[in-house]
């Protein structure tokens, strides 16, 4: 049987990509109904860890959490931890049209940002982060989600959202951390059923 890791996410894309990165762990997504805690942290760290504390402590398992962004360089580094809400509607497409009107054909470079962190049922926890250098530019693709498209990869030549998963999963900021994740003492703590 796979370990299994409770993913305090409600997003389909962020699951699947957790996924197919762990290939050999089961991760088990939050139902819809459940209500999220609300991200008071400053940091994507402290999100991320608001996120998997609530719901080790409540599920009493182990449960890993992403807080992930972007960040752009011609906007002080908007939006952040704001990404999710950078917008007034909220959505994906909403977030992507505000980055580029706001930068007003301004060129940029930018760092898309995945912290993942980990936390045990008695409240042991870690932190990673993984990041990715690019620039801003118009949307393209159809794959991936939330600023993908609007994101260019010079060493790709293409946008996250001209990618295949598969591709992503090669060299995303989520990728990158996760490399990092699997590297430390509590993942081995979590793989060997001790905390
Ligand atoms: P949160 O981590 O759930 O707060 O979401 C952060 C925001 O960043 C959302 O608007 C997501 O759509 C966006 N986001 C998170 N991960 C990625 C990614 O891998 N690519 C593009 N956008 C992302």
């Amino acid at each position: 049987m796979k370990p299994k890791v409770l993913f305090a996410t409600q997003n389909k894309h962020k699951r699947d990509e957790l996924a197919r990165l762990l290939p050999t762990i089961d991760v088990v997504m939050l139902d819809n109904d459940v209500i999220m805690p609300e991200e008071t942290g400053v940091t994507f760290e402290g999100n991320a860890l608001l996120k998997a504390r609530g719901f080790a402590q409540t599920r009493e398992m182990w449960v890993l959490a992403d807080d992930s962004g972007l960040e752009v360089d011609a906007l002080d580094g908007a939006p952040g931890v704001y990404s999710a809400r950078y917008s007034s509607e909220g959505t994906d497409e909403a977030n992507r049209q505000k980055v580029l009107q706001t930068l007003n054909g301004t060129p940029s470079s930018a760092t898309m940002v995945s912290v993942m962190a980990l936390v045990s049922p008695t409240g042991n926890q870690v932190t990673t982060r993984g990041q990715v250098r690019g620039t801003i530019t118009t949307a393209r693709g159809d794959y991936g989600f939330g600023y993908d498209p609007i994101f260019y990869v010079d060493s790709l030549k293409k946008t996250f959202g001209e990618v295949t998963p598969e591709e992503k999963s090669r060299l995303s900021h989520r990728a990158l951390a996760v490399k990092q994740l699997i590297d430390t003492p509590l993942w081995r703590n979590f793989l060997n059923g001790t905390d």
